[in-house]
């Protein structure tokens, strides 16, 4: 099972059609693929057709301590092999509830490992703001993906979310890989053009060398509950996010090959 994150602590720059864009051809591809929706305001969770004021099986109920068998809280989404754990808005009090609580930070890597043998990919929407279920998918990710805007006060934003992340990470024993992915990006204004340039000079090494480029057709996409990738697939911004999931699949096995080098070398 491979696991990837997307997070920000911005709102509005790509996290969920990134989620739902990325995962949707790997579900085409016949790989049973999970979303796991962690964000308490439910985005990911509105936009395959379920209410997150009044889902009864959420993943906020694998917080509690009376918490049902995790398959028992998936439901479909409009694509084959794609299911999702959708977000109660309750998740918003789960910081207040838990604050005080030890050993909370494992919940979703719990719940994960019972559902190891159903999903070859899962994909995790995280919240915007860094608290136990940001902590969560950080323990439960391997690698994370950060969509950001290309626009000068995005790039403020990043520069918070990579420092805490690493912060973090540290406590991992070793730092989690992240990508950034340039998104809504409008190569018609050069704000955007100087950004991204900006983005790839300070972030060489982390950074996707494409971008997400701005596409109307997405807003379109999610008002009928389907990810573009699979209502048109020609679109721009559908062959992008095909695009980026090659390159995350390739990244991941490439970090294994060298996991496998350095574990032979030292054997
Ligand atoms: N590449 C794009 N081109 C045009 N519109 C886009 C693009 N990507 C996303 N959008 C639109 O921008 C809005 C915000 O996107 P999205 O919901 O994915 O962001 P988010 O980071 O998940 O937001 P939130 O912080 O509220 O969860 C949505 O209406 C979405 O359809
Ligand atoms: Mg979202």
């Amino acid at each position: 099972m491979r696991v990837f994150a997307v997070a920000n602590q911005k709102g509005g720059v790509g996290k969920t059609t990134t989620t739902v864009n990325t995962s949707a051809p790997l579900a085409a591809a016949g790989r049973r693929t999970l979303l796991l929706d962690l964000d308490p305001h439910g985005s990911l969770t509105s936009y395959f057709g379920y209410d997150p004021d009044s889902v009864k099986k959420s993943t906020y109920h694998l917080f509690q301590t009376d918490a049902p068998d995790p398959s028992k809280m998936i439901v479909q989404t409009s694509v084959k092999n794609l299911d999702l754990m959708p977000a109660n808005s309750a998740l918003a009090t789960l910081d207040r509830q838990l604050g005080v609580q030890e050993g909370k930070g494992l919940v979703i890597v719990d719940a994960l490992a019972k559902l190891k043998d159903k999903y070859s990919y899962v994909f995790i929407d995280c919240p915007p703001i860094l608290g136990v279920l940001m902590v969560n998918a950080l323990a439960a990710c391997e690698r994370l993906v950060v969509p950001v805007q290309a626009e000068f006060l995005s790039l403020k934003g990043l520069e918070r979310m990579i420092r805490t992340l690493n912060m973090i990470t540290q406590a991992r024993g070793h730092k989690l890989p992240y990508l950034i992915v340039p998104t809504m990006f409008d190569k018609r204004t050069r704000a955007a053009r100087e950004s991204l340039t900006s983005l790839r000079e300070t972030y060489p090494y982390n950074i996707w060398d494409e971008v997400i480029p701005i596409d109307t057709r997405f807003r379109d996409a999610s008002k009928l509950g389907y990810p573009l990738t699979m209502l048109n697939p020609g679109a721009r911004g559908a062959k992008s996010y095909r695009q980026l999931l090659t390159a995350l699949l390739r990244k991941t096995h490439e970090d294994e090959l060298a996991r496998a080098k350095i574990n032979s070398e030292v054997a």
